[in-house]
């Protein structure tokens, strides 16, 4: 009787065997029905304990429950399995991934990065200044007089007496100037305020990227020439500046310039009014005045300056006809860019 004792184990190991390479469910049940049903291997044994001694009965009658019980166990286990088992048979690992939403710089940061990094590669440095600002930076040393309009309470919001929002960018120019000498070679982005009533082209709170550069020998021609390899890099190579005359407290000359309509290339539509130019901004050689309150000896440096509208070139850039969405900070507008 050993020997069916012995027939037990074998079977027992090549039962396991089995079940562990079945690979699907229909093997499985296979194997089942092979080993635990009625007609089935393990019943196969349990009639021939009538054969048995009396002494070998109970051992033999343990040793097929025994069996019995694991192969239900590795069966369950190989079920609970078998959902993953077969879903990795049809795993198509071309499938593109289910794409999780990873945040990003606002469309407007976007656009300074790509300003920032234009005037970078022209030799331009990042400067910077506060946003709440003094009279003095925001007016006075830019020669802007005490009853210009843009001083005005309808323009600009003041925070106590001589301090204000800052209204453009232009103050770091004269910090700039403050802190250092001749040559100056900086850009300044940053956040600027006027008490406009949001419409779809005005917003209280804006971008600016201020320029300037100042040396010895600077020209006109140099400030027309780096704005236009600006608007190239920006817009591409078929995009065309122009200059038209205008007054800044803070320039002279001073001009306003503007970019051909990057979106109908200058035949004229509706962004561009059907005249085919966009007003960017402003700019000039500055004020010899400018250069009075800094301490900068105007008769040996000259230099340029310019404005830039940051929210202008993110609208145009990506086609956007309302300036407040982008300070709404709507996710499902900002997941666009
Ligand atoms: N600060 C001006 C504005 O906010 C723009 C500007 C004009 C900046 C001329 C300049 C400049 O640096 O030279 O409208």
């Amino acid at each position: 009787m050993d020997e069916l004792l012995n027939r037990l184990k074998d079977f027992e190991k090549s039962a396991l065997a089995k079940l562990n390479s079945a690979q699907t469910k229909e093997a499985l049940e296979a194997l089942r029905i092979e080993f635990l049903s009625r007609k089935g291997k393990l019943s196969e044994f349990s009639k021939s304990l009538s054969e048995a001694s009396d002494e070998l009965r109970p051992k033999i009658g343990a040793e097929v429950n025994r069996i019995k019980k694991i192969i239900q166990d590795a069966i369950k286990f190989k079920e609970d399995l078998s959902p993953k088992l077969e879903k990795k048979e049809i795993l198509d690992y071309t499938m593109p991934v289910k794409s999780s939403f990873v945040g990003h710089k606002h469309p407007l940061l976007q656009t300074v990065d790509d300003i920032v990094s234009i005037f970078h590669g022209m030799g331009f440095e990042i400067a910077s200044g506060p946003d709440v600002e003094s009279n003095y930076y925001t007016f006075d040393a830019l020669n802007t007089p005490e009853d210009h309009p843009s001083r005005d309470l309808s323009d600009t919001f003041y925070i106590k007496e001589g301090v204000c929002l800052r209204t453009h960018t232009s103050p770091v120019q004269i910090r700039t100037m403050e802190k250092q000498k001749p040559p100056v070679r900086i850009i300044a982005p940053g956040r600027c305020y006027r008490s406009d009533t949001p419409d779809a082209s005005h917003s209280p709170v804006f971008y600016q990227c201020e320029g300037l550069y100042v040396d010895e020998g600077v020209t006109f021609a140099d400030l027309k020439g780096t704005i236009t390899a600006f608007a190239r890099m920006m817009f591409g190579k078929n995009i065309k500046v122009r200059f038209r005359p205008h007054f800044f407290p803070f320039t002279e000359p001073s001009v306003e310039y503007d970019f051909s309509c990057v979106i109908c290339r200058g035949k004229g539509c509706r962004v561009c009014k059907h005249n085919g130019w966009l007003e960017i901004s402003g700019a000039g050689m500055v004020d010899p005045e400018v250069f009075k309150a800094v301490g900068y000896d105007s008769e040996k440096y000259t230099g340029f300056a310019w404005g830039m509208g940051v929210d202008r070139i993110t609208m145009l850039r990506y086609r956007i006809d309302d300036i407040r969405l982008l300070y709404e900070n709507d996710i499902r507008f900002i997941r666009q860019f």
